[in-house]
């Protein structure tokens, strides 16, 4: 059993992606929506959440265990990796980070995050760690968690956010503009087609969790752990309101979730 672990529906967009790259495995998904949203909180507080999160899904007898969340990744992989230090424990800045680096030509680096990822520093200490003549460019960007869950993906009000964290950025800096953006949250995937009318054709987005699950599976066949063959299957936790879950959910999920399918636990 694979864990992956978010602070709500987001990390949904790390379960699909890992779903597409491992799909004999069986997975055990837990949103923690009780308690979202992680990205305005302190460090301390996402850092004690995760921990518990991260203790509750040991139980389920885990090889595994994926922090799909940005923000839990960027303040608390290293007590999660200390608590749980027999299990192979994966979060998602070091691959983001890694395919960022590989992929800008300038080393002009544009990471979206939300406030407590680029407030930790986490993805510019990555970036830099691989490219230490990278420029990296952190921003947050909150409106977009909320626009992905209310269905207003795309559009014009998607754009018109976009535009209003992008442009300065982007658009105004003109040949000293990056020519690569991380989306450096769960939520972000879901507005990439906003953010790519707004930085134009020529910059190069990574998607963290297609990283992630790229970075996964490799990590899985060397350590010999990966599922060669069967079904897969998952499970999906969340620690309140099941029936919202799986309504905003299915649209990241990109399939339908009964509701009866989420099973509500407490931490
Ligand atoms: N899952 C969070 C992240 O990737 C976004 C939502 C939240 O703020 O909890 O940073």
């Amino acid at each position: 059993m694979i864990g992956v672990f978010d602070s709500g529906v987001g990390g949904l967009t790390v379960l699909k992606a890992l779903l597409r790259e491992l799909p004999a495995e069986r997975f055990v998904y837990l949103g923690d929506t009780a308690r979202l949203p992680y990205g305005t909180k302190s460090a301390e507080t996402v850092g004690r959440y995760a921990l518990q999160a991260a203790e509750a899904l040991a139980g389920y007898g885990l090889k595994c265990l994926v922090m799909a969340c940005n923000t839990a990744s960027a303040v608390a992989l290293p007590a999660v990796r200390a608590q749980l230090s027999t299990l192979p424990v994966i979060g998602v800045i070091e691959p983001g980070a890694e395919a960022a680096a590989a992929a800008s030509p300038s080393g002009r680096i544009a990471v979206l995050a939300t406030e407590g990822t680029v407030r930790g520093g986490a993805y510019q200490q990555a970036i830099l760690r691989r490219r230490p003549d990278a420029q990296v460019y952190a921003l947050p960007a909150p409106l977009f968690v909320a626009l992905a869950e209310e269905g207003l993906s795309d559009g014009p009000i998607a754009e018109a956010v976009a535009h209003h964290y992008l442009d300065a950025l982007f658009a105004a800096a003109g040949a000293g503009a990056p020519d690569t953006l991380v989306l450096g949250c769960t939520h972000f995937p879901m507005v990439a087609a906003a953010i790519r009318a707004a930085v134009g054709p020529a910059v190069r987005i990574v998607d963290s969790a297609e990283t992630t699950a790229r970075h996964v599976r490799a990590a899985l066949c060397q350590a010999g752990l990966a599922q060669a063959g069967g079904q897969g299957g998952l499970r999906l936790l969340a620690t309140d309101a099941p029936e919202r879950f799986a309504r905003i959910g299915a649209r990241f999920l990109e399939r339908p979730i009964g509701e009866r399918e989420v099973e509500l636990i407490d931490l």
